[in-house]
């Protein structure tokens, strides 16, 4: 279990506390955050959930599939810490992650 914070590009601040081994999209469906909806279902293929990752975690995440290099790859927005949130597990040494929802 860890904690997840949320920043929206308006300024809202979300936080959630998500299981080991569920997404970080996971953690904002169950918030409702409607800049984050996740249209394709957590498969690496819309980019709807798309945030940049505050560099203190970044490189504690899992390495990108191909899938989810490819799709940030298409985004005019990318930017080095890009990440699918859905591609994200939970997992202890994430506990106080913060990421920012990116426009999408
Ligand atoms: S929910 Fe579609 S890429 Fe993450």
């Amino acid at each position: 279990m860890g904690q997840v914070t949320y920043i929206e590009n308006c300024g809202t601040v979300h936080e959630t506390d998500i299981a080991n081994g569920q997404s970080l999209l996971d953690g904002a469906l169950s918030l409702g955050i409607s800049s984050m909806p996740g249209a394709c279902g957590g498969d690496a293929v819309c980019a709807t959930c798309h945030c940049i990752v505050d560099d203190e975690w970044s490189d504690k995440l899992n390495d990108m599939s191909e899938d989810e290099f490819f799709m940030l790859q298409s985004m005019d927005n990318q930017q080095a810490n890009s990440r699918l949130a859905c591609q994200i597990r939970m997992k202890d040494n994430l506990d106080g992650m913060i990421v920012v929802v990116a426009d999408n």
